[in-house]
């Protein structure tokens, strides 16, 4: 979700919505929340009050300097897992759906143009590993950029996890799919937010850096807001998908 526009979205219509869909259990990406650049302790107590279960991060995890306390004493707002050693927080957590099962939740961050010190392959099958030791529900966040990317690593994992949901682009992609080893995937769920921009700014702020490489200080836009995620149906024994469905609503 992005900026003022996204979290008023998801404090005003969450509530409801997981009813509507009768959503178990519901994981937001934050990164983008504070402005459009990181995550507040404050709005990840909002929006974690109305109704995220784990809220991710990404690239611009380290926006905001109070996170990090933040992020070291939380077990429900996690950071992408291949950071450099040492990083405050955790990037694998377990936690309760409303029946009781546990969902583990993994936030990884991809290489392709993001700056990251470790590549998600040399952490991931570790860390889904460990995941599964205590759940068969298991759901990566990818963050990243790359389509190739998010799919190769939604089809290593394949028969390993729950689902495996792209978020970084804020462009919902139309390739929602459970593969053959029951293994959803998505290329990026899009964005909650205005979608009046681009990618969540202003269009002309954004436009105008591009044109002139002039700095420009970018403000969230405020218009065309709806919102994007998808919905997995998975069996909690064994953690297979049943169905995805990307879904966009409006606001
Ligand atoms: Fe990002």
């Amino acid at each position: 979700m992005f900026g003022p526009a996204g979290r008023r979205a998801v404090e005003e219509r969450l509530p409801a919505l997981r009813e509507e869909l009768d959503a178990g259990f519901c994981i937001v990406n934050g990164e983008n929340a504070a402005d459009g650049r990181g995550l507040t302790p404050k709005i990840a107590d909002k929006l974690l009050a109305a109704g995220a279960d784990v809220i991710t991060l990404g690239n611009h995890v380290w926006a905001r300097d109070d996170i990090r306390d933040y992020l070291a004493g939380s077990d429900r707002v996690i950071r992408p897992a291949n950071l450099a050693a040492g990083s405050p927080g955790r990037g694998l957590t377990v936690a309760p759906a409303a029946d009781g099962t546990p969902v583990a939740v993994l936030n990884l961050l991809g290489s392709l143009f993001l700056d990251v010190p470790i590549g998600f392959f040399e952490v991931v099958d570790e860390l889904v590993g460990e995941a599964r030791l205590r759940t068969p529900v298991v759901v990566v966040d990818f963050h990243a950029e790359a389509t190739s990317e998010k799919i190769a690593l939604a089809r290593w994992l394949d028969g390993r996890v729950t689902a495996v949901v792209g978020t970084h682009t804020h462009v919902q992609t139309s390739d929602a799919r459970v593969q053959p080893g029951g293994t959803a995937a998505i290329t990026d769920v899009g964005m909650t937010g205005p979608h009046d921009s681009v990618i969540g700014v202003e269009a002309d702020l954004a436009i105008g850096r591009m044109r002139t490489g002039f700095p420009v200080r970018f403000r969230p836009a405020e218009g065309g807001t709806r919102i994007e995620g998808a919905v997995i149906e998975c069996d909690e024994k064994s953690g297979r998908a049943k169905a995805i469905e990307a879904i966009r609503i409006p606001l």
